[in-house]
């Protein structure tokens, strides 16, 4: 018996002919192996007509990465060994047959669809066939809306590329990889959770993995649109201003925008950047606004590409401690969610998840959602745009990240580009949060006052926020955390009533705020399981959650820079850290409703809260 070190440190016996099948099976694919690309950003890649890949996808689970081992004794992750698909004959027996495997569906985390997946931490292999006739002088790109954690894809057993970040989308070319007739492709996804990862080790939500949503492809000419940023200008009435970036194009190309229902039509050339400025008036244009959250088709044309948009055009500002909707004083009635699915739990996707999510906001009476704590699904985005709902969006920049290692300060930076550009038109998003609760540290407070600047490089017509931890000092909570400089918008988390104290400390708490800014409250509540009963006093009931609210919102009243709050949180979700028995059964209870959509009592005490400040009574 022969044997052959597949892997540095890990021996395997295989027999001779496997190893010599191993061999040829190896330079094949080495002799074909195809330098993958990196993944580019396609904004609005969900307005593109598309093949869609959803549904059920052959799957081996994969715990020791057996499918990645590298013949050459090199790390080079290659996929050879499970990237061949088994044919009737072959002269070997292959254990990795994507023929017989199991399914898991796509779009869809693999915890919640399978017993034994619950728990699972480590790599699960995913392949699809699909029929293509590829098209000339085109490109067509593999797109994946997210894959947690770690991902790499190949088509007919080409590399096509490699993507590190669990909650943005990301768009692999497969141009040469594709053959017309029947095609294959193969996805490793590996949510193994690293100290040096973007969130880190600890979080508190469940490490829901896999293809958790859609992947299809997309079909776009020899040059085209891949991203463009079209908004209202917040220093010149009625003029729409932004970019169009064309990927190919030669500078002096023309790039046409269109607005049909204000009859605009504006053209621009690209530059030898392949960005074409957009600077035109319009006649009018009804601002998108919560109460009107008027959406407009917009073209956007270059050469044989285009881009049928649904954008709202609204200015978002600050203005001292005031936060500024087309140039009127607003105040943020929000509450914060999770990316969990209703009633099934697990990975939310879909426009029905969206559109209950939100549904329940805004009988809630909210005209803001904070999307914690990582970039939620476009389908949030585009529900978000239509019911009339302001988003505060964040990067899983959470608690304590190695802030001094310039690997993660890269991937947090990836993780933030990929959100913007892919995000960047959604009339909802208001706000591009930073961070969450992250310690007060020289470290921490320079990386995300880089991310900040990279965030206003990137885009200046949004604000800039990050939920702060806040000092105590007594009975009075101090917000002067360092980071405070950096933002337009200071958040805050607190739990007095909950992990602070009892419910009526609150009465007696004062604030003092160390800046001159806008102040959203973007945490506080408590945990309660529906339908569990008792007086107010006795914790985990609706009782002790609505008195934690019934403290809270007057003592809010008082401060006099809140110009929002987004407490915590809409739904149950599940999370690893919640394990007590018979109450959490490793849910966060924090919920105004649970996860099966009983609304809890708090509901109604915020619902009160927000009618009142609704009709005009601040307070
Ligand atoms: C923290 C954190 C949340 C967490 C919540 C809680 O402030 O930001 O992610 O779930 O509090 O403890 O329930």
């Amino acid at each position: 018996m022969s044997s052959f070190l597949i892997r540095p440190g890990l021996r395997h016996f295989v027999s001779a002919t496997t190893a010599v099948a191993c061999l040829l099976m190896a330079l094949t694919s080495a002799s074909i192996a195809f330098a993958s690309s990196e993944p580019i950003v396609l904004t609005g890649a969900d307005r593109r007509t598309s093949i869609s890949l959803d549904g059920e996808w052959a799957s081996i689970v994969d715990p020791y990465f057996s499918g990645l081992f590298s013949f050459h004794h090199e790390e080079k992750k290659n996929g050879w060994f499970i990237n061949y698909k088994a044919k009737a004959g072959d002269p070997f027996p292959t254990e990795y047959d994507f023929g017989t495997a199991p399914k898991l569906k796509v779009p869809g985390d693999w915890n919640t669809q399978r017993e034994s997946l619950m728990y699972y931490e480590g790599p699960v292999w995913y392949e699809k066939d699909f029929t293509y006739e590829p098209k000339q002088n085109s490109h067509i790109f593999l797109h994946i809306g997210a894959a947690n954690y770690h991902s790499w894809f190949w088509v007919n057993g080409q590399k096509v590329c490699e993507h590190e970040g669990g909650f943005t989308s990301f768009n692999c070319e497969i141009t040469q990889a594709v053959h017309s007739g029947p095609n294959f492709v193969v996805a490793a996804v590996d949510n193994t959770r690293s100290e040096d990862n973007v969130p880190t080790l600890q979080t508190d939500w469940w490490n829901y993995g896999g293809l958790t949503r859609d992947v299809s492809l997309i079909e776009v000419p020899e040059s085209f649109i891949d991203q463009y940023d079209v908004h209202l200008s917040r220093t010149e009435d009625e003029v729409i201003e932004g970019w169009v970036h064309v990927t190919g194009a030669t500078a002096g190309t023309k790039v046409q925008v269109q607005i049909p229902d204000l009859n605009a039509n504006s053209s621009a050339e690209v530059g030898v950047d392949g960005r074409a400025a957009l600077h035109f008036n319009v006649k009018g244009l009804e601002r998108w606004s919560p109460e009107n959250p008027k959406l407009y088709k917009v073209v956007i044309r270059s050469g044989r590409d285009s881009v049928d948009e649904l954008i709202g055009f609204r200015t978002i500002e600050v203005r001292g401690i005031e936060i500024l909707l087309n140039g009127k004083p607003i105040f943020l009635r929000g509450i914060t969610a999770h990316a969990e699915a209703p009633y099934r739990t697990g990975r939310a996707f879909s426009d029905k998840d969206a559109e209950i999510l939100i549904g329940w906001a805004k009988e809630l009476g909210c005209n803001f959602m904070r999307l914690a704590h990582y970039p939620h699904p476009e389908t949030m985005l585009r529900a978000a745009d239509r019911m009339g709902v302001l988003v505060w969006s964040e990067i899983p920049v959470y608690w304590a990240l190695q802030f001094d290692n310039p690997k993660v300060f890269a991937k947090a930076e990836q993780q933030l580009t990929e959100e913007i550009n892919t995000s960047r038109n959604h009339a909802a998003i208001a706000l591009w949060s930073m961070a969450n609760e992250t310690p007060n540290t020289a470290a921490r407070t320079e990386f995300i006052g880089k991310l900040a600047s990279h965030a206003r490089e990137l885009d200046s017509t949004r604000l800039i926020t990050a939920a702060l931890l806040v000092r105590a000092k007594g009975s009075t909570k101090i917000v002067d955390d360092p980071l405070g400089k950096v933002l337009d918008v200071l958040g805050t988390n607190e739990y007095i009533g909950w992990y602070e104290g009892r419910p009526e400390n609150a009465d007696t708490t004062q604030w003092q705020i160390g800046y001159e800014k806008p102040l959203i409250m973007s945490e506080f509540g408590g945990d309660a399981k529906a339908g569990l009963h008792g007086n107010e006093n006795q914790r985990w009931t609706e009782e002790y959650q609505a008195n934690i609210y019934r403290h809270q919102l007057p003592m809010l009243r008082k401060i006099a820079q809140l110009r929002g709050m987004s407490p915590w949180l809409l739904m149950d979700f599940r999370s690893p850290n919640r394990p007590l028995a018979g109450i959490q059964d490793e849910f966060n209870r924090k919920g105004l409703i649970s996860d099966q959509g009983e609304k809890k009592k708090a509901f109604y005490v915020l619902q009160k809260e927000y009618q009142e400040r609704n009709a005009g009574n601040p307070n």
